[in-house]
C-alpha cells in the first residue's frame, strides 16, 4: 500500500510538471514597414535591427529560460546562478527593443509630433521645455560609453519624470524598482552605424523626427492618472 501511494504521488507530480509547460517569447511584429521611418532611420537598419538583433535576444532568452527550468527542476544551484547574466542580457534586450519599436512612428502617422496632454505639461514643468529635455537626452546618450540606452521614465510612486542611462541591455527598472520607461533610445552602434557611421550625435538629433510621443503620453497617463 505504501508503495502504491508513493507511485501515485510521483505520477501526479510528473503530470503537473508536464501540464505546467514553459512560457517562451517571440519576436513582436513592427507596427510599420521597415522603410517607413526613412530618412531618419534607414529601412536596412530597421530590418537588421529587428530581424537579426532583436531575434537573437529572443532566441537566446528562450534558451536560457529552458536551461533555467531544467536546472531548477534538478536543484542545480550553480547552473541557476550561472544563467543570471544571460537572462539579464537577452531578456533585457527583448524587453528594451519591444519598447523601442513602439517609441517610433512614421511621420505620416504622427512621428515627431510633440507630446500633448499631461505628459507635455509634465515635461515643461520638470525640464523647462521639450527642447531642454531633448538636449539633455541627446547629451546623456552621446556621452554614454560603449553600448546602452538613454531613457525618459516616470517614477510611478513619486510621479516625477527622470532621464537615465543604462549599460548594455539593462532595462530601466535596474535603476529603480518604481521606474517605468516612457521612451527608450537604443544607442548601440547596431542602431545607427550603417547610416550614421560613428556619429552618434547625428543619429540622436534625427531620431526625434520619428519619436512616437503619443505612445509615451499613453504610458504616462496610465501611470500618473
Ligand atoms: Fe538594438
Amino acid at each position: 500500500m505504501a508503495l502504491r501511494t508513493l507511485v501515485s504521488r510521483k505520477t501526479l507530480r510528473t503530470s503537473s510538471l508536464g501540464l505546467r509547460g514553459l512560457q517562451t517569447f517571440s519576436l513582436p511584429d513592427l507596427p510599420y514597414d521597415y522603410g517607413a521611418l526613412e530618412p531618419a532611420i534607414s529601412g536596412e537598419i530597421m530590418q537588421l535591427h529587428h530581424q537579426k538583433h532583436h531575434q537573437t535576444y529572443v532566441t537566446n532568452f528562450n534558451k536560457a529560460i529552458e536551461q533555467l527550468d531544467g536546472a531548477a527542476s534538478k536543484g542545480d544551484a550553480s547552473t541557476i546562478v550561472k544563467l543570471q547574466s544571460a537572462i539579464k542580457f537577452n531578456g533585457g534586450g527583448h524587453v528594451n527593443h519591444s519598447i523601442f519599436w513602439k517609441n517610433l512612428a512614421p511621420v505620416r502617422e504622427g512621428g515627431g509630433e510633440p507630446p500633448k496632454g499631461s505628459l507635455g505639461w509634465a515635461i515643461d514643468n520638470h525640464f523647462g521645455s521639450l527642447d531642454a529635455l531633448v538636449q539633455k537626452i541627446n547629451a546623456e546618450g552621446a556621452a554614454l560609453q560603449g553600448s546602452g540606452w538613454v531613457w525618459l521614465g516616470v517614477d510611478k510612486e513619486l510621479k516625477h519624470l527622470v532621464v537615465e542611462t543604462t549599460a548594455n541591455q539593462d532595462p530601466l527598472v535596474t535603476k529603480g524598482p518604481n521606474l517605468v520607461p516612457l521612451l527608450g533610445i537604443d544607442v548601440w552602434e547596431h542602431a545607427y552605424y550603417l547610416q550614421y557611421k560613428n556619429v552618434r550625435p547625428d543619429y540622436l538629433k534625427n531620431i526625434w523626427k520619428v519619436i512616437n510621443w503619443k505612445y509615451a503620453g499613453e504610458v504616462y497617463e496610465k501611470e500618473c492618472p
